[in-house]
């Protein structure tokens, strides 16, 4: 099996890895705009009957950096996913990709545009082996053209191109030994990481991951995190939805707080978390709840030591981070 020039060679930089910096313009308000956006939406409005899912004003993600989605149960989240990717169709509003408009584009052409994205509830599916679900991630194959079909050396060719770039990413994520085994026997984790796979099939420019460690043994959770921080390496811009802050503080460059549909707050991970709409979003008036609590996995994150912390002890956690990282540079 070879594995040369596929660029999908595992990269084995430790985490943390500096984090990208100077992304946005002016203040770090909701909206604001960034140097370098890769995804511009507007007016983005989604209604389900009397429940406004969606209203934003104005969005743009950072271009190679990692930008994380945070935001209460319900906030609209999954939903704004499900939208800018064409899963969805919203009552209002436009958004542009690369420069182009991707409003109204159907969900398989997005992925040929660059833009892919996983599930919160993985779609793995579950009677195709491993490799069949990885062979349907990649896009553009000769082999669906119908002239081209005709001519087996073709898509023969192009059918083993797809399987070694398939192999070298299940061996990436651990899962090469499962490769002929249905989907359905793989843990949830297992299937995660199988979505995230899959998603690469297409080499991406935007990969959008929502709640990528949701339900991932928490041995896995740090190599996902090195995985996700190896796609920036790799040149890909990442937008992932996450409710565990110390996740969200150790890889994101980038945060965007949503409420009740709408953006709250945008700024770096360190900045944000202390801003008081985040943690009214999260909390209303009760911000002497545990915020691990209110997120659901920090216990997981941190291998468990980390429970029972206040919103005052990770604000306080993450400053002496920074200062550390601060040092380290200046070294
Ligand atoms: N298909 C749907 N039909 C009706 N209401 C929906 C639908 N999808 C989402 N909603 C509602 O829209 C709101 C936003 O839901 P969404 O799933 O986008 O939130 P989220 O931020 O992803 O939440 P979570 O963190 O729990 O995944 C919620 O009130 C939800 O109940
Ligand atoms: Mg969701």
């Amino acid at each position: 099996m070879s594995s040369e020039n596929t660029g999908t060679a595992p990269i084995t930089s430790p985490t943390p890895r500096p984090k990208t910096t100077g992304l946005h313009v002016g203040e770090p308000a909701p909206g604001c705009k960034k140097v370098d956006p890769i995804l511009v939406a507007d007016h983005v409005h989604r209604q389900f009957g009397g429940v406004t899912a969606v209203d934003v004003d104005h969005l743009e993600i950072p271009r190679g950096a990692i930008t994380a989605l945070i935001g209460p149960n319900g906030a609209g989240k999954t939903t704004l996913f499900n939208l800018l990717t064409g899963f969805d169709k919203p009552d209002t509003g436009t958004w542009e990709f690369e420069g182009k408009s991707l409003s109204g584009v159907a969900a398989y052409k997005v992925a040929r545009r660059g833009l892919v994205r996983t599930f919160q509830l993985t779609k793995a599916l579950g009677l195709l082996t491993v490799m069949d679900n990885m062979k349907l991630g990649a896009t553009g194959q000769r082999g669906e053209k119908f002239w081209q079909s005709m001519i087996p050396a073709i898509w023969r060719s192009q059918d083993a191109e797809i399987e070694d770039r398939a192999m070298d990413l299940l061996q990436r994520f651990k899962l090469d030994a499962k490769v002929d085994d249905f989907a359905a026997s793989l843990s949830g984790g297992q299937r995660k990481l199988l979505e995230m796979a899959r998603a690469l099939m297409t080499k991406p420019t935007l990969v959008m991951l929502d709640e990528p460690m949701a339900g991932v043994n928490p041995a896995l959770t740090q190599s996902l995190l090195d995985h996700i921080l190896d796609l920036k390496d790799e040149g890909m811009t990442v937008l992932f939805v996450e409710h565990d802050m110390h996740m969200v503080r150790h890889i994101a460059d980038w945060v965007v707080v949503m409420a009740e549909g709408r953006i709250v707050a945008e700024g770096d991970p360190h900045e944000v978390m202390k801003n008081p709409a985040v943690i009214d979003a999260y909390l209303g008036a009760h911000q002497d709840v545990d915020l691990g609590i209110a997120t659901g996995r920090i216990a997981v994150a941190e291998g468990g030591e980390a429970q029972g912390m206040t919103a005052q002890e990770i604000v306080d956690e993450g400053e002496a981070e920074e200062a550390a990282l601060n040092r380290e540079e200046k070294r």
